[in-house]
C-alpha cells in the first residue's frame, strides 16, 4: 500500500499534486512519501513482534537519501552499509555507531579502520582473510570488533540471477562446509568478538522456501557451533523480501516472511538481525517524467519521456518492470513503447505496454522507484543528476538537489601539457 493515489482526477503524492512539484523542481525528480515510509518502517517491524530480540538495519543501498535515513532513524532502524561514504551518510542522519552493520565483500583497509574508530555495532565478515585484517586492525586501536560471520549457504533464491547472492558460484560470504573451522580460528583472534552468523541469499526474493531452506541451514550451523563450545547469540537473517512492481501482483508480505522466520528461528536464542531494502523504500517513491515526444515507430509508438537509464537503471540492468501511469489520465489507454533519451536501445523502460495515453508535455510517473532509484542514478550522456523530493501531508521539500551537467563539468580539468 502507498500514498500515490489520484485526487481530483490528478495524482497526488499524499496531499500534493504532482504536477506541482514538477512545475517548481523540473522532471525528472524522485518523489517520496514520508507516510509510505512511516507505514512500511512500522509494518515491517510489526511483523517481527513474536520475536523476543529483533534489530533492524535498513539497508541504506536501496535510498541513501539523508532524509530517509533521519526519518527511519527516528523509527527506530539502524543500518545496514556496504562503505564508508554509507557508514557517515547513516552517521549523520542520527544513527548510532552501535546500531550500524557494516556488510560488503570488499572493506578496502581504510574502511575498516574508520569503522573500527567510529565503533560501528557490527562488522559482517566476508572472508576469513578479511577477520584476520580487521582483528590485527583492531587490537592495534585497542578496540574489539563485534562480528558476524556471513555464510553462503548455497541456495538458490529464484530471483533474477544479477540480484542472486546465495548460490556458491556467487562472491558472498564463505562457504556452508568451511564456516565453523573459520568460525574457530577467528574466535581465537584478539581483536575479535565472533558473535554469530549472518546470511543473505538475494534481492526481490518472491518465493520465501528458498528463505526458509537457507535460516534452517543457518540454524543447524549455530547448533553445531555451540556444541563445540562456540558463543552464538547473534544471527542476521539480511533482507531481500520483494515487494509487486506490478498493480495486482502478489507478493509474500511482512506478515508472510515474519511468519516464516518466527516459526524458524523463535527458539534460537539470539538477536535476530534484519537488513530490509527494497521492503521498506520501494513503493515509496516514483519516478515523474514529462512526454518530450511521441515518435511513430514501424510498430507501436515510441513514447520518449525525459527520464532514462541514467535516472532509472533497473529496467536496462534487470529488464525490470516499473508501472507507467499518466499523472491526469484522460481514461483512454495506447500500446506504445516507452524509451528514455540515451543513445543506446538499452534505455527502454517497456515495449509494446498498454498505458494511460499520453501526449507531448503530459506528465507520468514510473511507480515503486524508491528503491534502487536515485541511488543507481549517473550522468551518462551529460545528462543532470536527478533530484529528490519528500512529501509529507500538504507539505514537501526537496531533499536532494539536481546537479546540473555544469557543476559536472567545473570538476574536470584540461592538463596545461595538452595545450
Ligand atoms: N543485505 C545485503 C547483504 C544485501 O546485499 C542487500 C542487497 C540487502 C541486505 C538489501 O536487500 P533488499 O531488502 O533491498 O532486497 N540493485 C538491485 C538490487 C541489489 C541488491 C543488493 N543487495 C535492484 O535494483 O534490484
Amino acid at each position: 500500500m502507498d500514498h500515490f493515489e489520484l485526487k481530483n482526477g490528478e495524482l497526488c503524492a499524499e496531499q500534493v499534486p504532482l504536477a506541482e512539484i514538477a512545475r517548481e523542481v523540473g522532471t525528472p525528480v524522485y518523489v517520496y512519501s514520508r507516510a509510505t515510509l512511516s507505514r512500511h518502517a512500522r509494518v515491517f517491524r510489526e511483523a517481527l513482534s513474536a520475536l523476543p530480540k529483533v534489530h533492524i538495519a535498513f539497508a541504506v543501498k536501496s535510498n541513501p537519501n539523508l532524509a530517509v535515513l533521519r526519518l527511519l532513524a527516528k523509527e527506530g532502524y539502524g543500518a545496514d552499509v556496504v562503505s564508508e561514504g554509507e557508514m557517515n551518510r547513516a552517521l549523520a542522519a542520527g544513527i548510532a555507531p552501535k546500531d550500524v552493520v557494516f556488510s560488503g565483500v570488499g572493506k578496502t583497509r581504510a574502511e575498516l579502520i574508520a569503522a573500527v574508530r567510529a565503533g560501528i555495532g557490527q562488522f559482517n565478515l566476508e572472508s576469513e582473510e578479511e577477520g584476520v585484517e580487521l582483528a590485527g586492525i583492531a587490537a592495534a586501536l585497542g578496540k574489539t570488533a563485534a562480528c558476524a560471520l556471513r555464510v553462503n549457504p548455497d541456495v538458490d533464491a529464484r530471483t533474477h540471477a544479477k540480484i542472486s547472492t546465495g548460490k556458491a558460484e556467487n562472491k558472498f560470504g564463505v562457504s556452508h562446509d568451511r564456516a565453523s573451522g573459520i568460525y574457530a580460528r577467528l574466535s581465537a583472534l584478539p581483536g575479535l568478538d565472533m558473535r554469530g552468523l549472518a546470511v543473505h541469499i538475494g534481492s526481490q526474493i518472491g518465493d520465501l522456501e528458498p528463505s526458509r531452506q537457507a535460516f534452517l541451514k543457518m540454524g543447524a550451523l549455530m547448533n553445531a557451533l555451540r556444541v563445540q563450545g562456540f558463543k552464538v547469540t547473534h544471527m542476521d537473517l539480511g533482507g531481500g523480501l520483494g515487494v509487486p512492481y506490478k498493480a495486482g501482483e502478489q507478493l509474500p508480505t511482512p506478515a508472510d516472511y515474519g511468519a516464516m522466520v518466527t516459526e524458524v528461528a523463535l527458539g534460537w536464542g539470539v538477536t535476530l538481525m534484519f537488513e530490509p531494502g527494497r521492503v521498506i523504500t520501494g513503493n515509496s517513491g516514483v519516478l515523474v517524467t514529462e512526454v518530450v515526444r511521441v515518435k511513430r515507430g514501424a510498430g507501436h509508438p515510441w513514447v520518449v519521456v525525459d527520464a532514462a537509464m541514467n535516472d532509472l537503471a533497473r529496467p536496462a540492468m534487470y529488464d525490470a518492470w516499473h508501472d507507467f501511469v499518466a499523472v491526469k489520465p484522460s481514461g483512454e489507454t495506447m500500446i506504445a513503447n516507452i524509451v528514455g533519451p540515451i543513445c543506446e536501445s538499452s534505455d527502454t523502460f517497456a515495449l509494446a505496454r498498454e498505458i494511460d495515453a499520453v501526449r507531448v508535455g503530459d506528465l507520468a510517473v514510473f511507480r515503486t522507484a524508491g528503491a534502487y532509484g536515485a541511488t543507481m542514478a549517473n550522468t551518462y550522456n551529460s545528462r543532470a543528476l536527478v533530484p529528490e523530493v519528500m512529501v509529507d501531508g500538504d507539505k514537501w521539500a526537496v531533499v536532494a538537489s539536481r546537479i546540473e551537467p555544469a557543476t559536472i563539468l567545473a570538476a574536470e580539468q584540461v592538463p596545461e601539457w595538452l595545450d
